[in-house]
């Protein structure tokens, strides 16, 4: 359809139709019985509302949303077609890791090659738009949903929001392409407490140095839609904010697709206390430039009378529609042949053996080791004792599992079945994940549960314990004031310690747990996060050897909940604590130190890399040119392996205070042993560029070191003088 069409179609639509295409809603009811009319006794919306109702969200089976369209084909009156979304965020049939087990893979083409699986799977479903990349940075673990994002740094996030963006909405085949919606617009990971839906204060300076770049990135990679969030900014809920949408999204940024609420956000300015009822909750969202309302009917209920009020201008409304109608054409939902849900071609692709080996090559990829005095990798030849809940639980999917199904899954005792003599693999699950109440020292293991426990120890010569939170602790609605291991499941660590046998734990979960306090009771740990669909084989194939671990953390790991937030890319304050022995009156807890247990940019691997001969091929730069950051890395130790250089930069001193130190680069490399690679980084003027005071973005003069190594900790810099301050 060309534009003077689609201006055609918007012209011939009534007010009332229009507005129709600005609710979204869910096709079924509270009892779960899956009928179109089910929301119209639920959200008070009468037949002929429902009727115009220009999108759903929540369905995905390709059955259904073909009954669907057909029903709303008949009955709909404008004739326009739906638009069908939902939450596709890490795979939609097969599952892929967690986002942010992705972050750690340091491979933005990672996300991308997810986005672009999921996506596939989710459009021969008959879906249209998912609700993903979600680009909130995150520092608080409490959080549940820090397992949606990419990590705690803005930048990197924008890379990996951007690759899945392009993995979504660019797939070399057309019709497997789906738009993205980036979300949640704005600042949603910096929640207080890091409890969920709780209110954010950021200055709007943090905001536009830390929080916004990363949302920018993903509409700088074409992202269709964007999703407010449920936080307030600067006191005003961000789904009624006009300093955001308007000024920011739309003015600074030029943002032109769909701007969508969150669930049920157009209604909460209500209990935000920002608006007094409906009528007003709709007013402020509508005039601030939340094109469509998910799942609460203010829109339809009450815009046609501001309209005719003169509250709100019919301007307003056409712009919207006409945003929805460009975005439903880029789809392609008006052309003849139709984009229709296939459900042979559906149940072909779905879950296929390909997309299974690209989530499996990426679990693998994802996962840290975090800790290991050599007992990894494990021999098959050894007898193991599998022992913890989470030893044989195919429930590792992760939080937004889409349509994945955990019977699908592959367990990490099925994963080591696959690899060595499953004889050689004794289990004993020992106890529950959660048991009565979360990491409640009250609970108890089984008299049983235990006798079985130390009987399979006791037979084996090594013990894997398999630990972690269940795969809903985290995600939506699943924040924890209490980072430690659920249940009774530390209980099974101090078991394995009394026996003397060697030990590793395999730790699943959705954010950064608290480990300080059994560390030294195991020999190695490897952080598998959720893993998805293939994460037991994964898992199995990293603890084996199989396959060489490489991820390293996007997320500093706490040593406990009062250090959070703790992060690598924060300021020096005016009182830094010296290295060594504590002194009085500087910035420091008197009970641990500063720095988090496992920093930004950590993992090991299963050999050694030695740095070199760091250097730059100038000492002074100024704008338009470029330094070359070179450093030799070798693979010291005698097996193969894969290293992230990583180069970080620490502006000396700024007109506003600066991050001690930032990442600016990162390499991938595979080594083999005795290896050698030369690295090089190119740092330009726009790589220095931050926000003054008054939002402006600047470069100042002067001196910039420039440290690369293995993670955000490395200590070997070069020094670099930048001339020429220029205002961007
Ligand atoms: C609420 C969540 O905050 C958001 O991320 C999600 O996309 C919507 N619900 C839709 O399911």
């Amino acid at each position: 359809m060309k534009r003077d069409e689609l201006e055609k179609v918007l012209a011939s639509m009534t007010l009332e139709e229009k507005i129709g295409q600005m609710m979204q809603i869910v096709p079924w009811d509270g009892d779960g019985d899956k009928e179109v009319t089910g929301p119209m006794e639920l959200l008070g919306l009468s037949e002929e509302q429902m009727f115009c109702c220009g999108s759903f969200l929540g369905t995905a089976d390709p059955e259904e949303i073909e009954r669907i369209r057909k029903a709303y084909k008949e009955k709909s009156g404008s004739k326009i077609p739906l638009l069908f979304m939902f939450d596709v965020i890490h795979g939609f049939r097969t599952i892929f890791p967690i986002p942010l087990a992705l972050g750690c893979t340091f491979r933005p083409e990672a996300a991308r090659e997810m986005a672009e699986i999921a996506g596939k799977e989710a459009s021969v479903s008959g879906l249209n738009v998912t609700f993903s990349p979600m680009a909130d940075m995150v520092r608080d673990p409490r959080w549940g949903r820090v397992m949606e994002s990419t990590g705690e740094d803005g930048w990197l996030n924008g890379l990996f929001a951007a690759a899945m963006v392009k993995g979504y909405q660019e797939n070399p085949e057309e019709k497997y392409r789906i738009s993205a919606c980036v979300k949640h617009f704005a600042a949603y990971g910096a929640v207080e407490g890091g409890r969920e839906y709780n209110t954010v204060d950021v200055s709007d300076w943090m905001l536009r140095e830390y929080y916004l770049p990363a949302y920018q990135a993903a509409l700088d990679a074409g992202c269709d839609m964007v999703m407010t969030s449920f936080n307030t900014v600067n006191g005003i809920p961000a789904t009624g904010n006009e300093y955001l949408m308007r000024q920011i999204l739309r003015e600074e940024w030029g943002f032109d697709g769909v701007v969508i609420s969150d669930w049920g956000a157009v209604g909460e300015l209500i209990t935000h206390g920002v608006a007094e009822e409906g009528r007003d909750a709709a007013l402020l969202a509508g005039r601030a430039g939340v094109d469509i309302e998910m799942m609460t009917p203010h829109y339809v209920s009450y815009f046609a009378g501001l309209v005719k009020e003169g509250k709100i201008s019919e301007a307003v409304i056409d712009d919207a529609v006409r945003r929805i109608l460009e975005l439903k054409q880029k789809r392609g939902l008006f052309e003849e042949s139709g984009r229709v849900p296939d459900p042979e071609e559906a149940k072909r692709i779905c879950l296929c053996e390909e997309h299974r080996a690209k989530a499996r090559e990426l679990a693998e990829e994802s996962m840290v080791l975090l800790k290991n005095n050599g007992v990894l990798p494990l021999s098959d030849k050894k007898k193991v004792a599998l022992v913890g809940p989470l030893g044989k639980e195919k429930a590792i999917l992760g939080a937004w599992r889409a349509m994945g199904k955990s019977e699908d899954a592959v367990s990490l005792y099925e994963g080591l079945a696959g690899e060595m003599p499953s004889e050689q693999i004794l289990f004993a699950k020992g106890c529950e994940i959660r048991g009565n109440t979360q990491g409640d020292i009250r609970n108890k293991i089984d008299s049983h549960a235990e006798a079985e426990v130390r009987r399979v120890m006791s037979q084996a010569d090594v013990i894997l314990l398999a630990l972690g939170e269940e795969q809903d602790m985290s995600g939506e609605a699943a924040s924890r004031s209490r980072l430690c291991l659920p249940g009774a499941q530390k209980r099974l660590i101090d078991m394995a310690c009394e026996t003397g046998k060697p030990t590793a734990v395999v730790l699943f979960s959705g954010r950064p747990l608290v480990v300080e306090d059994w560390l030294d009771e195991t020999d190695a740990l490897l952080q598998a996060w959720f893993p998805g669909t293939e994460g037991g084989a994964a898992a199995a194939r990293i603890l084996l050897g199989r396959r060489e671990p490489s991820g390293r953390l996007t997320m500093s790991f706490p040593r406990n909940e009062g250090q959070i937030p703790v992060y690598y890319n924060c300021f020096s304050t005016g009182r830094p604590r010296p290295e060594g022995e504590l002194v009085p009156y500087v910035s420091s807890y008197l009970d641990i130190p500063n720095e988090p247990l496992f920093p930004f940019g950590y993992g090991l691997t299963y050999t050694e890399f030695a740095y070199s001969g760091l250097s730059s091929d100038r000492d002074t730069f100024s704008s338009g040119e470029t330094c070359r950051i070179s450093v030799q890395v070798r693979n010291s130790g005698s097996r193969a392996g894969d290293e992230v250089v990583q180069m970080y930069v620490q502006d000396m001193k700024g007109c506003v205070v600066r991050p001690l130190r930032e990442l600016k680069g990162f390499r991938k490399i595979h080594l083999a042993p005795g290896e050698v690679k030369k690295i090089s980084f190119s740092l330009s003027e726009d790589m220095l560029r931050f926000h003054d005071t008054y939002g402006r973005l600047i470069t100042q003069s002067g001196t910039y070191r420039v440290y690369v190594g293995k993670d955000s900790t490395a200590q070997e810099y070069v020094e670099i003088e930048y001339k020429s301050g220029l205002l961007c």
